[in-house]
């Protein structure tokens, strides 16, 4: 058989790097190898990787050297940045900097830069109707991904900018599942209205990145969304209340209250509901459930990944 193209993974021991990591070494016979890039080669999770058949190196996105060695000899490379670990866009901007010169450097055929909407195109920071934060962005873990879109093409490497969606697993590790009300019904909290939310099983995203690459140059220089479904707010309490067999009530707030609720990036992520629920058309548009499907036909829907998944959400007090 001729060799596998390498594909360098960052993030593989997480959830969107991961996800692809597995994507490709169950695809048996396909063109493509893994190489996961962590920051500890000898971490558990470093080690299940290497277990399950992926090359495992070491380096930092911080460390544009170390990404430079990574990325070698690879074909492709997906990259991704971890806003939550730091809250800093310009944290992630220098990151996707180093990827980007990286890229180049090694002469990597196919990047994916895993990005997000800069919402400043559509609530400039004169717009008052959300508060600006950090002095220069609206959405901070969004503006600072899509202003780093220009880094990969300006540094003229071959991208496909894939715009994620929320994960169905933030009901599970992020604190944003159920939580029981004064009247110990549970409620899901979200500053929607009655607007669609696009959301996607994590582990999807990786299937979609390897359906990507299978694609050749089909998506190189396109800009291009995923997601499993686009619900409402009402819908995924639906949902939920189906799965956890008790009722969740749809807690409908204000994005002001949401921003108000104290925990770290409560206002970011306040600004970001009311972005999507302010300009949902453009953003349920951007991100097609039928051309996720297409990338990777296991595309879970949200009743699916509740079936799989929906025993691991934490409820208070249960
Ligand atoms: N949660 C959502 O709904 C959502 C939706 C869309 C987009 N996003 C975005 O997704 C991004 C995070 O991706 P994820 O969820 O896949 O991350 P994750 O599951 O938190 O995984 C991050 C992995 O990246 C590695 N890492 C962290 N810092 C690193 C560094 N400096 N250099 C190299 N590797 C590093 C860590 O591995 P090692 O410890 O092994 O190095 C870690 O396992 C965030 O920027 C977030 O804004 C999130």
């Amino acid at each position: 058989m001729p060799s596998r193209k390498v594909i360098a993974v960052v993030g593989a021991t997480g959830a969107q790097g991961g996800g692809l990591v597995r994507a490709i070494l169950n695809d048996k016979s396909g063109e493509f190898a893994a190489r996961a890039i962590t920051r500890d080669v000898n971490s558990r999770k470093a080690k299940q990787l290497a277990d399950a058949g992926a090359e495992v190196v070491a380096a930092n996105v911080d460390d544009v050297e170390s990404l430079k060695r990574a990325f070698a000899g690879a074909y492709g490379a997906f990259c991704v940045t971890f806003f939550w670990d730091h809250f800093s866009p310009e944290r992630e901007m220098a990151e996707a900097k180093n990827m980007a010169a990286a890229a180049k450097h090694a002469g990597v055929q196919h990047v994916i830069w895993s990005t997000l909407e800069d919402t400043r195109k559509w609530v400039p920071l004169d717009d008052n109707r959300m508060p600006t934060l950090k002095e220069k962005y609206k959405v901070p873990h969004f503006d600072g991904k899509g202003e780093a879109n220009k880094t990969f093409v300006d540094a003229g490497v071959p991208v496909t900018l894939l715009h994620t969606s929320f994960y169905w697993d933030n009901f599970i590790y992020f604190g944003a599942g159920p939580k029981p009300g004064p009247d110990g019904v549970l409620a899901l909290t979200l500053p929607m209205g009655d607007k669609r939310l696009p959301g996607i099983a994590a582990e999807d995203i990786g299937k979609c990145a390897l359906g990507i690459f299978k694609a050749g140059h089909e998506y190189v220089g396109k800009s291009i969304g995923i997601a499993g479904e686009h619900l409402t707010g009402a819908q995924l309490a639906a949902g939920l209340s189906r799965a956890l067999g008790r009722e969740v009530r749809y807690n409908e707030v204000s994005p002001e209250v949401y921003r108000s609720f104290g925990f770290p990036g409560a206002d970011d992520m306040g600004n970001m509901f009311q972005f999507k629920r302010d300009f949902e058309t453009a953003y349920v548009g951007a991100r097609s459930i039928e051309l996720s499907r297409r990338l990777n036909p296991e595309l879970q829907t949200f009743e699916r990944w509740l079936d799989a998944n929906g025993n691991k959400i934490p409820i208070e007090g249960a």
